[in-house]
């Protein structure tokens, strides 16, 4: 946890700021482990509640171990494919969808476009020739040993989000290693 944790300290300003978040009023971070990314989300727009939602073993985890005195952010223990997901204006999904398959992704993209506005895809992008950058390769081979899933270029989450009824998609190369898809209903 503490690992990927760091991944925020580095780049989670540049996803914060990729775009213009402050209209939604209310953000999920779905399978938001331990509340990094909510947290500098939360410092970019004070104006927001951010919640996190994972398994119940990780929330337990996260109380346990991660929880700051003055966290502003809430945490919310569920399946995001058994249960239903908690209202929000915007959902987050940072290293999400690389670890399905993509009838799976596809499935929790459909159930996240029936229940709101938008979702912000945060993955380490491949170049569309699948050649590069090295950090996005390395995590996808990283991602074939040990889940379902691997790293994509921008246009196959573009792809994704269009079949799953999203109708405005902008992606944001931050030039860091991970990038950002907005995608609105
Ligand atoms: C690769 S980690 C990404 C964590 C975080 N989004 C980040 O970028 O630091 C995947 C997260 O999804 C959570 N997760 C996996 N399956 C889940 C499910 N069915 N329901 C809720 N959370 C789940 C895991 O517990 C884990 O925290």
């Amino acid at each position: 946890m503490c690992l990927m944790d760091s991944s925020w300290v580095i780049d989670g300003h540049d996803i914060a700021t990729a775009f213009d978040l402050s209209r939604f009023k209310s953000i999920v971070d779905v399978g938001g482990c331990s509340g990094a990314l909510a947290r500098v989300m939360a410092k970019a727009y004070p104006a927001s509640t951010l919640m996190v939602l994972d398994l119940p073993k990780v929330i337990q985890m996260t109380q346990k171990h991660f929880c700051q005195s003055d966290d502003t952010i809430k945490f919310q223990a569920g399946d995001f494919f058994e249960e239903d997901l908690p209202a929000a204006d915007l959902y987050i999904l940072a290293r999400i969808i690389h670890d399905w398959k993509e009838e799976k992704s596809l499935m929790l993209l459909k159930k996240i476009h029936a229940a709101c506005g938008g979702v912000l895809v945060v993955e380490a992008m491949l170049f569309e020739n699948h050649r590069g950058p090295i950090m996005a390769q390395l995590f996808s081979l990283n991602m074939l040993v040990q889940t379902e899933g691997k790293e994509h270029p921008p246009s196959h989450y573009t792809h994704m989000l269009t079949t799953a009824g999203f109708t405005d998609v902008q992606v944001c190369r931050t030039g860091k290693t991970y990038d950002a898809v907005l995608a609105l209903k």
